[in-house]
């Protein structure tokens, strides 16, 4: 058995991108971390890492051989955090830990995209013999290493254990503001200003709440990139012209981190080419699975969520290269317009309204997200505080975006807001901004653009502001073919109608 010369305070288990990063800055810290994965190399690394980032420094990564070792030098009772893969290995990990023998009051703590319904049964398995904990990570390797937002859920003691280590790795924002603090230097981090993580609830809520945070962030990648596809293809902007634009908004309310990488990407030259990067890169997304589980569970749930839907499908039918390119030489699109005999102010005006346009949906496909969570928080009995949740994504995460202040506002004013679309300052914007997102819309329609977020948010909130749908006829429909019935205007709610269609005489029936 190998012993360090002090226990540590935390063990990480997988030293991949985020569980190394996440090492890194659990002792930037100052906290001594014992840290195993099963890759020597691994290991190894992660050492040699922390030795030369801060060279004035103590050590305090301690390499383990095995999971014996790294238990034994743990402080008991122990906190371990884990960081592999979602699905069979951690399950695996925490047989493992048993045959190392954990013990009842340790607390592992799973950091992965695990399915929140995962998290809860493994929360009942292991109950009898430690305490399975959960935090959602959001922030990708430079989150990790310098300040993520962490989303912990499970047993409020073991977040009371964790909590000062959590508080201490988390992004950092100036509560006044709004604006992350940031500092990426090792050995120096932020320690001012409001940590971005917060006690979500019971096992399974951290997760969901994370998968949900994927759900917005995949719509939100969608809307952005529809707007690159406009500016392309309407205006005929190349990709160095499309990251000028994107700059500009993001110093305005589309501020956000999403935004800021989009003109980054936008502006590189590939290295091979000469031409922009994004040119050369293959049309093909790729998905792990967090934004499909978003858009299943708001069907699930019967809460609309169109616009995190529609960008689980955009990613699916950019795989299907070779159908749409078979498809574009056989099915017509509309006349091709001559983009060079676009006027200037008629450019400036599209990209004003593209501009409100991406604005209102995002805030559109930020509501389906939040109405999400509050309807699973009832259908769990959460008690989910959405301002806290609003507040923990305005830095480290990836949907990071100065409006979420704005977001926490709302519901700080309303706490139990059914729907950010009904807080006075975005239905008033909206409202203000409504008529170019349509104008949007029906540009890109006539031009042949596919903007399934942009027009599915709009649909969104055109259905929410109708006090009336043509369910009424559906209703008629389901009761004609399979006597389903319905209920009317003008009696009670939840008395129930058929009509005899198949009679010729048509009586109206009211069923019991
Ligand atoms: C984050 C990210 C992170 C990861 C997602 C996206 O919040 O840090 O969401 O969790 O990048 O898994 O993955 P896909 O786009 O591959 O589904």
């Amino acid at each position: 058995m190998q012993t360090h010369k002090h226990l540590s305070d935390i063990g990480v288990i997988g030293l991949g991108v985020m569980g190394k990063n996440l090492a890194l800055n659990i002792i930037d810290n100052g906290y001594r971390v014992a840290a195993f994965d099963l890759d020597s190399r691994k290991v190894t690394a992660a050492e040699n890492q922390a030795k030369a980032e801060v060279t004035e420094r103590e050590q305090l990564l301690f390499g383990c051989n095995n999971l014996t070792d790294l238990m034994a030098n743990l402080a008991t009772p122990r906190i371990l955090l884990l960081s592999i893969p979602a699905g069979t290995a951690v399950d695996a990990v925490c047989q493992s830990l048993l045959d190392a023998g954990i013990e009842h009051e340790d607390i592992v703590i799973d950091t992965g995209n695990s399915l929140w319904t995962d998290t809860i049964a493994r929360e009942q398995r292991y109950r009898d013999q430690f305490i399975f904990f959960s935090s959602a990570v959001s922030g990708g390797e430079v989150g990790a290493r310098f300040g993520p937002s962490l989303m912990p859920s499970g047993d409020i003691k073991a977040w009371e254990r964790v909590a000062p280590i959590w508080r201490a790795i988390a992004a950092k924002v100036d509560g006044d503001t709004g604006l992350p603090l940031e500092r990426f230097e090792p050995g120096n981090p932020v320690t001012q200003g409001e940590p971005c993580t917060a006690y979500i609830g019971p096992a399974g809520s951290g997760h969901y709440v994370k998968m949900v945070h994927n759900g917005i962030e995949y719509a939100d990648m969608q809307l952005i990139c529809e707007a690159y596809h406009l500016l392309s293809q309407v205006l005929g902007f190349d990709a160095y012209a499309i990251a000028r634009v994107f700059e500009r908004w993001n110093t305005g309310v589309l501020s956000s981190y999403l935004m800021e990488i989009s003109a980054e990407v936008l502006r590189q030259q590939d290295p091979l080419s000469d031409k922009p990067l994004v040119e050369m890169i293959l049309d093909k997304a790729g998905q792990k699975g967090t934004g499909l589980w978003t858009a299943v569970s708001s069907l699930q749930i019967g809460c609309p969520a169109p616009t995190i839907a529609e960008a689980v499908y955009a990613r699916a039918i950019s795989t299907q290269k070779v159908l749409r390119q078979s498809l574009a030489s056989k099915l017509a699109g509309p006349e091709a317009r001559d983009t060079q005999s676009v006027a200037s102010d008629e450019q400036q005006s599209f990209i004003d309204g593209l501009e409100s346009a991406l604005y209102c949906a995002k805030v559109s496909c930020y509501a389906q997200g939040f109405q999400l969570m509050a309807m699973q928080a009832q259908e769990q009995g959460w008690l989910l505080d959405f301002a806290a949740i609003a507040r923990i994504w305005r830095a480290g995460c990836i949907i990071r975006a100065r409006f979420l202040q704005s977001i926490a506002a709302a519901y700080d004013s309303e706490p139990e807001l059914a729907n950010l679309l009904l807080a006075d300052g975005f239905a008033s914007t909206l409202s203000a901004r409504q008529q170019a997102w349509r104008q949007t819309v029906a540009k890109a329609v006539l031009a042949g653009v596919p903007v399934p977020c942009i027009s599915s948010a709009l649909s969104y909130y055109d259905s929410y502001r109708s006090e009336t749908l043509p369910a009424n006829l559906l209703q008629g429909q389901r009761d004609f073919f399979g006597a389903h019935s319905f209920e009317r205007i003008d009696q009670a709610a939840n008395e129930r109608y058929h009509l005899d269609w198949s009679d010729p005489k048509r009586p109206l029936i009211k069923l019991d």
